[in-house]
């Protein structure tokens, strides 16, 4: 892992391979390693570059109010610092999907073309943002616990939960790390943030959409009418997966991206 300093904290960051760079953004509450097996296969002939973001894994606690544009500025700036050049794919999956629709309205000179995994780009309804702060103020008082084993069985397939519980473990042990701040200021980001549906039909990049066939969270028939509204995508439905497509079944998903660089001159 690299440590690279973004304003007055510190972001830590894989950044492994050569060539042209895939950039991968991971979901709430989590960190770079939900892309371990991205990461694996990707690398070899790729630059990879795995960002925790601010507040999140190991990197610092966000030094200001986040909000989903404000993390988008921080990735922008953490590819300036790594001296990336040319435009990267941006693979980010549901909060990391929220956070690459501002990339792209921000910083689309710095985007080649979007992966997005189990996002949406609609915000929040009036009772989710609630349920958020409500979440919010549960984690101040009892931190991660209290909000764990909730979200793990919205984020899997019940059949991970019966075929890989390690995968289970593994993400358990990453939200209860994950600083109670860093939780706390994703949800007022996520809660306070605008409907990002509006841009689809001006994103001009290639896009490629990858969607669990069991999400529960953003379901198939939703990432079915984001595609619909975008130039130039397709969808991958992946199956055996719930919301955690790419930790799920990451042959799945790395094949699809795979035939998705491909495309691209
Ligand atoms: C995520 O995986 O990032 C979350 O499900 C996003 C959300 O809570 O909307």
């Amino acid at each position: 892992m690299k440590s690279v300093k973004i304003g007055r904290g510190q972001i830590q960051v894989e950044d492994q391979g050569v060539g042209t760079p895939l950039l991968f953004v991971h979901g709430f509450p989590l960190d770079h390693t939900m892309w371990q097996a991205q990461i694996e296969h990707f690398s070899t002939t790729h630059r990879v570059i795995a960002v925790d973001l601010p507040g999140m894994g190991t990197s610092s606690l966000p030094q200001r109010e986040m909000t989903i544009k404000q993390y988008a500025d921080d990735v922008a700036e953490l590819l300036v610092a790594l001296d990336v050049q040319d435009p990267v794919t941006f693979c980010g999956l549901s909060m990391g999907g929220y956070i690459a629709w501002q990339f792209w309205k921000y910083h689309a000179d710095r985007l080649r073309a979007l992966v997005l995994c189990d996002t949406r780009s609609a915000h929040d309804s009036e009772d989710v943002a609630m349920s958020r702060l409500e979440m919010a103020e549960a984690v101040k008082q009892h931190g991660p616990e209290a909000i764990a084993d909730h979200l793990l069985i919205k984020l899997f397939a019940e059949s991970t939960f019966d075929d890989s519980p390690e995968k289970i473990q593994a993400t358990r042990d990453v939200i209860l790390r994950t600083p109670p701040e860093g939780i706390v200021a994703a949800l007022h980001a996520m809660a306070a943030r605008s409907n990002a549906t509006y841009l689809l039909p001006g994103v001009h990049v290639p896009c490629l959409l990858l969607c669990g066939e069991q999400d529960t969270i953003t379901p198939v028939q939703e990432m079915r009418q984001i595609a619909a509204s975008l130039t130039n995508s397709e969808l991958v439905v992946i199956p055996e997966a719930g919301h955690m497509a790419p930790l799920e079944n990451s042959a799945a998903v790395n094949d699809a991206i795979a035939s998705f660089l491909t495309t691209l001159t």
